[in-house]
């Protein structure tokens, strides 16, 4: 099964000291790659990336802000600085800055969102595979979520007041859409591009809303009857970061536990 291993691979991953970003990163981590994690918060990501080396993996935390184009350009020529390539892009981080309802959006919040789920997202993109190109070969992961294939399923919240904003229903559907534009523009260089749209993330958003009816009931929705884990989406992503999706690309691959299947 050595075509699931990815020695020594350079991956960069945005957000990936976030809740889906953890186990993103353990994944390629473990599989064998050199991890680099991304956001923001420089100090957490390095914590998370410390975390990693004392278990023996490569793993380093750097300052990225999407919302800043010198940001992104900084951080991808310091990493083919120093690891004279870079072969996996994970595009996982998320804003839910002016996230909202249509009816309750104005022109400020509208470009919240999309500076970083959208400008920020093709500029890394962008920058990470101008070096793609000359190096040969590349591999973009986008993260996109259940939202971006199908609409939202309001009756899921009940009375909870909770909602899925227009906004997250647009970035996602649009991000599985740039997935395809990349792989068909970019196959001819040897770069793959696919999505992974994962549905609700348990540690992270059904145990800190407690036992509510959203939760009940996006579990009844759900033919696997449950919230991701931690482990749903490692699979997922050491497969199409890895030789073992040689053939693959242009994919989105449900990481739902059925949600989108009825
Ligand atoms: N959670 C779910 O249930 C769920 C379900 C389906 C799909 N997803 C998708 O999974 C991905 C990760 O979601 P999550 O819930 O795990 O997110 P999260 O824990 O909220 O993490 C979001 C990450 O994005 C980073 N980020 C936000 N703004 C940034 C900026 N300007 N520059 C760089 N990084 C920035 C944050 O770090 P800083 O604040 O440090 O910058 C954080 O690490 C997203 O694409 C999301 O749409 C999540």
């Amino acid at each position: 099964m050595n075509i699931f291993r990815i020695d020594q691979k350079v991956a960069l991953i945005t957000g990936g000291a976030g809740y889906y970003g953890k186990p993103i990163c353990m994944a390629l981590a473990e599989a064998g790659a050199r991890v680099i994690i991304a956001s923001r918060s420089a100090d957490k990501c390095e914590e998370f990336a410390q975390f990693l080396r004392e278990k023996g993996y490569l793993a380093k935390g750097v300052h990225l802000d999407l919302g800043n184009e010198s940001s992104i350009t900084k951080v991808i020529k310091s990493i083919v600085e120093q690891y004279g390539r870079i072969d996996i892009l994970v595009n996982n981080a998320v804003s839910r800055e002016g996230f909202k309802n249509l009816e309750d959006l104005d022109k400020k919040s509208l470009e919240d969102s999309q500076l970083i789920n959208s400008t920020g997202l093709m500029l890394i993109t962008k920058a990470a595979i101008g070096f793609m190109r000359r190096q040969g070969s590349g591999n973009i992961i986008n993260i996109g979520s259940i939202q971006g294939v199908m609409g939202p399923h309001f009756p899921v919240y009940g009375d909870t007041g909770m909602t899925s904003p227009v906004n997250y229903t647009y970035d996602k559907w649009g991000m599985v859409g740039f997935t395809k534009w990349i792989a068909n523009y970019y196959g001819k260089f040897n770069i793959r591009a696919n999505c992974i749209s994962p549905g609700g993330y348990g540690p992270g958003v059904a145990e800190s809303i407690g036992e509510n009816e959203f939760v009940a009931n996006y579990k009844k929705l759900t033919p696997l009857g449950r919230f991701a884990n931690d482990d749903d989406i490692k699979g997922p992503i050491v497969f199409l970061a890895s030789e073992a999706s040689a053939y693959v690309t242009g994919h989105n691959l449900l990481v739902d536990g059925g949600w989108t299947s009825w």
